[in-house]
C-alpha cells in the first residue's frame, strides 16, 4: 500500500478505495488505543493551521482535540479574522503558511480556493468543507457505518434523503462509489447531484461493484436500506430565499418514522453530519418553522431522538477520522 505521508485530503477521489478504507480503519484504531489510554503521540511539535471561512462546530472541534491528543498545536484563524482572499491572495497566503505550518484545514466555498492553496503551500491541506465536498465527514461516516452494520462495506445499502446537489450528496455518492456500496440519492430530479458527479460515479461503480440508484420515489429508494441520511436543505452559504424552492420541493424527503418503516428494516440507523433542525431550539430553525408553519424539516426529532438514530456516535467519530487524516498525512 502507498505510503500517504505529504498527501492532501481535497476531495474523496484524491485516495483510492484501498487507502480510503485504511484511513478508516487507522482511525478505528487511533479511537481504540484513545480509548485504552494507549495512544502514542506521532505528531509532537507539528503545527496546524485551521482556516474557517464558514462557521463550525464538530470540524473545527475535531481538528483541535485530535491535534492536541497526538501532540501538535492548532492554530485557529476565523472567518473574519485573517487576510486571505480579502487583502491577500490565496496564493501568498498559501506561500506565507506553508512556511509556518506543518499542514493547513480550509473550511470555505469554492472547491478552487482549496485547490489553489493546495497548489502553492507546499504542507498538506485538508478540505474541511467545501460547497462541493465534505470528505472528512465521509470518514466519520464510513466509520459509524462499519460500527453499526455488521456487513461488509460492499454488502451495505444506504440512502441519502434531501438536497443532493451539494456537498454531502456529492461526497455520498462518489464515497459509496468508491467503495463498491448500494448507493441511493433519493431525492426531486433538480436536486440530484451535477451529471459529471453522476458519471464520475458511474465510472468508479464499473471497478468497485456499487450499484447507483438516483430516485425520486422515496419509498422504493429506501427500501432494504441499512442507513438513511440526510442533511440540512440549505446550506452555510446559500441565500436565505432557496428556503421557499428547498420547502416545496423537500417535503416528501423529510425523515420521518414511516420513512424508516420504509425501509422494511428493523435495525436501520439514521446518520445526519449535524447541524440539525429536527426541532425548535435555535433561532434559525424556529424561523423556519413558523415563517412555512411546519412541524418537521429533513428529520423528524422523533427519529433523531429515537434508537435508529447514531448521530453522536457518528460526530465523535469525525475527530478519529480527522486525527487518523492527520497521522497518516504528517507522522514521521
Ligand atoms: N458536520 C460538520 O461539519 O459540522 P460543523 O459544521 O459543526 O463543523
Ligand atoms: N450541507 C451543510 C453541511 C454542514 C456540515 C452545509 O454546507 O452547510
Amino acid at each position: 500500500a502507498k505510503d500517504l505521508t505529504g498527501r492532501h485530503f481535497l476531495k474523496e477521489l484524491d485516495f483510492s478505495a484501498e487507502e480510503f478504507r485504511r484511513l478508516v480503519d487507522l482511525a478505528a484504531e487511533l479511537k481504540a488505543a484513545k480509548r485504552a489510554g494507549s495512544e502514542v503521540q506521532r505528531l509532537r511539535g507539528r503545527h496546524i493551521a485551521l482556516i474557517f471561512e464558514k462557521t463550525s462546530t464538530r470540524t473545527r472541534c475535531a481538528f483541535e482535540v485530535a491535534a492536541a491528543d497526538q501532540g501538535a498545536v492548532t492554530t485557529y484563524l476565523d472567518p473574519a479574522g485573517s487576510q486571505i482572499g480579502h487583502k491577500e491572495s490565496v496564493k501568498d497566503t498559501a506561500r506565507v503558511l506553508g512556511r509556518m505550518f506543518d499542514a493547513i484545514e480550509y473550511r470555505g466555498h469554492g472547491q478552487g480556493v482549496l485547490e489553489e492553496l493546495a497548489a502553492h503551500a507546499g504542507v498538506p491541506v485538508y478540505n474541511g468543507l467545501t460547497d462541493e465536498w465534505h470528505p472528512t465527514q465521509m470518514l466519520a461516516d464510513v466509520l459509524t457505518m462499519v460500527e453499526h452494520c455488521d456487513k461488509p462495506l460492499d454488502r451495505v445499502a444506504f440512502a441519502y434523503l434531501g438536497d443532493a446537489r451539494y456537498n454531502m450528496g456529492n461526497s455520498y455518492l462518489v464515497t459509496g462509489a468508491l467503495l463498491g456500496m448500494d448507493v441511493r440519492i433519493v431525492a426531486p430530479r433538480l436536486l440530484w447531484p451535477d451529471e459529471t458527479i453522476v458519471s464520475v460515479a458511474h465510472e468508479l461503480a464499473k471497478s468497485s461493484g456499487a450499484r447507483i440508484t438516483l430516485i425520486e420515489d422515496v419509498a422504493e429508494g429506501v427500501r432494504g436500506a441499512d442507513f438513511v441520511a440526510t442533511d440540512v436543505w440549505v446550506s452555510m452559504g446559500e441565500p436565505k430565499e432557496v428556503w421557499d424552492e428547498r420547502i416545496a420541493l423537500l417535503g416528501p424527503y423529510a425523515v420521518t418514522m414511516d420513512v424508516l418503516r420504509a425501509t422494511g428494516n428493523p435495525e436501520v440507523k439514521f446518520l445526519h453530519c449535524l447541524p440539525a433542525f429536527h426541532d425548535l431550539e435555535t433561532d434559525v430553525s424556529r424561523e423556519i418553522y413558523e415563517r412555512y408553519g411546519l412541524t418537521e424539516l429533513e428529520v423528524s426529532d422523533e427519529v433523531f431522538e429515537s434508537a435508529h438514530s447514531v448521530v453522536f456516535d457518528e460526530a465523535e467519530n469525525r475527530m478519529h477520522t480527522i486525527k487518523a487524516i492527520m497521522v497518516a498525512t504528517l507522522a514521521a
